[in-house]
C-alpha cells in the first residue's frame, strides 16, 4: 500500500499543454477516480505517476519517496492501460504470469497468485485459452489479472472498461469495487464515465483543461458542486441550467424568468441570498428534483409552475418530460405515467432546497443545497 502525493505537476507535448500544474494526496489505500472530458489530461497524468511520460516540473512522491528520476519498472506501479494488449501467443495462465515469471518468481508461487486472482476475476475456467478465444470483457479481466499479481504498491487503471458492453460494464464495476475492498491497495483510476466516477471513488478529482477543478467525496461534488462545470458533469440526465433574475416577491424572494415565470426560494435561502436580488444569474435544477405535482402534494420548499411538455422520453422505469422555462428546454426526470404524449399540460413542482445558482460570469456556484 502506498501514499502518493503530487505537488506542482506540469506535462506539455510541444506546444500542447496537457496537465498544467496539479496537486494531489492520495491516501493509503484510497480509491481516488480521475474524471473529466476528453483530452482534459487525464491519461498524462496517470501516465507520469507510472513513468511512461516525464514531468516537466513538479514532484511525485510514493510513500515519501520521490520518483521523478526512478524508472517505470522500480517504482513498483502496476497499470492497466486504455488500450491494454495481451500476448496473443500465450493462454490466459502465461499472460498473468508473465511479469511473475520475468522476476524469477518460484514456480509454486506463480502457480498461487495466478489461480488466486483468476479465482477473484472469475476466470479460472479459461486460464487454458488463447486470447483469442475470449470475449472483450474475460480479456479486460486478464488484463487486471496480469497488473493485480504484481504485488505492486500502486495500482493505476486507465478506462479499463471502456470496451465493454454496458451490462458487462456494470458487472466488472462491482467486481472492481469488491477488488479493492479485497485487497485494499491504494487505486488510481481514469474514466470519462460520470456514474463509474460515482459509484468507484472515494474520492473523484474532476479535470479540465489540464487543471483540477474540484476533488471531493462523490455526494460532496454531486451536491455542492464548485463551479457549472462540476454542477453539469456528475448527474444524468445532466442539470438544466436557465438565466434568471432574483427578484423580491412579497416578503421573499423569487427566481424570475425572461418569459415572466416564477418559482419562490425558501425562506431558508433567503439570508444568504438578500445581498444578490436584482441580480442575473443561472438557475440550476437537476431533473430528478423536479416532480409532477398531485393534490395537496407539495412539501415545504417546492415551488410549483405550469409547463407544457414539448417532449416525452420513456427509459422504462423514469419518463424524461421536456418543456420550456425562460426560453430554456428543460428536462424533468417523472414519473413513467406522468406524461404520456408532447402537447400535454403539466403543474410541476421544483425542489428549490436543492437547487444551485451560479454567477453568469464567473461561472462559480454562489449557493448550493449546503448554503
Ligand atoms: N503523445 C502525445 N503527443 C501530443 N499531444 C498529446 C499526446 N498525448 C496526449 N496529447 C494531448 O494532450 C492532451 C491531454 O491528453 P490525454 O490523453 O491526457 O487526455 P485524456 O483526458 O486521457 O483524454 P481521453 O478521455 O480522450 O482519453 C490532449 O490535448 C491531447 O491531444
Ligand atoms: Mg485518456
Amino acid at each position: 500500500m502506498a501514499r502518493l502525493k503530487i505537488s506542482g505537476l506540469k506535462k506539455s507535448y510541444g506546444k500542447v499543454p496537457a496537465v498544467r500544474g496539479v496537486d494531489l494526496d492520495i491516501s493509503e489505500g484510497e480509491f481516488t477516480v480521475l474524471v473529466g472530458p476528453s483530452g482534459c489530461g487525464k491519461s498524462t497524468l496517470l501516465r507520469t505517476i507510472a513513468g511512461l511520460e516525464e514531468a516537466d516540473d513538479g514532484s511525485i512522491e510514493i510513500d515519501g519517496e520521490l520518483v521523478n528520476d526512478v524508472r517505470p519498472r522500480d517504482r513498483n506501479v502496476a497499470m492497466v492501460f486504455q488500450n491494454y494488449a495481451l500476448y496473443p501467443y500465450m493462454n490466459v495462465f502465461e499472460n498473468i504470469a508473465f511479469g511473475l515469471r520475468a522476476r524469477k518468481a518460484p514456480k509454486n508461487q506463480v502457480k498461487d497468485q495466478v489461480q488466486r486472482a483468476a479465482e477473484m476475476l472469475g476466470i479460472t475456467s479459461l486460464l487454458e485459452r488463447l486470447p483469442r478465444e475470449l470475449s472483450g470483457g474475460q480479456r479486460q479481466r486478464v488484463a487486471i489479472g496480469r497488473a493485480i499479481v504484481r504485488e505492486a504498491r500502486l495500482f493505476l487503471f486507465d478506462e479499463p472498461l471502456s470496451n465493454l458492453d454496458a451490462q458487462l460494464r456494470d458487472e466488472m464495476r462491482s467486481e472492481i469495487k469488491r477488488l479493492h475492498q479485497d485487497i485494499g491497495k491504494t487505486m488510481v483510476y481514469v474514466t470519462h464515465d460520470q456514474i463509474e466516477a460515482m459509484t468507484l471513488a472515494d474520492r473523484i478529482v474532476l479535470m479540465k483543461d489540464g487543471l483540477i477543478e474540484q476533488q471531493g467525496m462523490p455526494l460532496e461534488l454531486f451536491e455542492r458542486p464548485a463551479t457549472r462545470f462540476v454542477a453539469g458533469f456528475l448527474g444524468s440526465p445532466a442539470m438544466n441550467f436557465i438565466p434568471a433574475t432574483l427578484k423580491r416577491k412579497g416578503t421573499g424572494i423569487a427566481m424570475v424568468f425572461d418569459d415572466g415565470a416564477a418559482l419562490a426560494l425558501p425562506a431558508s435561502r433567503k439570508a444568504s441570498l438578500s445581498g444578490s436580488v436584482g441580480r442575473a444569474v443561472l438557475f440550476g435544477v437537476r431533473p430528478e428534483h423536479i416532480e409532477r405535482s398531485r393534490k395537496g402534494s407539495a412539501r415545504p420548499g417546492q415551488a410549483r409552475l405550469k409547463v407544457t411538455i414539448d417532449l416525452v422520453q420513456p427509459t422504462g422505469p423514469r419518463t424524461y418530460g421536456t418543456f420550456l422555462l425562460g426560453g430554456v428546454e428543460t428536462v424533468a426526470e417523472l414519473e413513467v405515467h406522468d406524461v404520456e404524449r408532447p402537447g400535454e399540460s403539466l403543474a410541476l413542482l421544483f425542489d428549490m432546497n436543492r437547487i444551485v445558482i451560479i454567477d453568469p460570469e464567473t461561472e462559480l456556484v454562489i449557493s448550493h443545497s449546503g448554503t
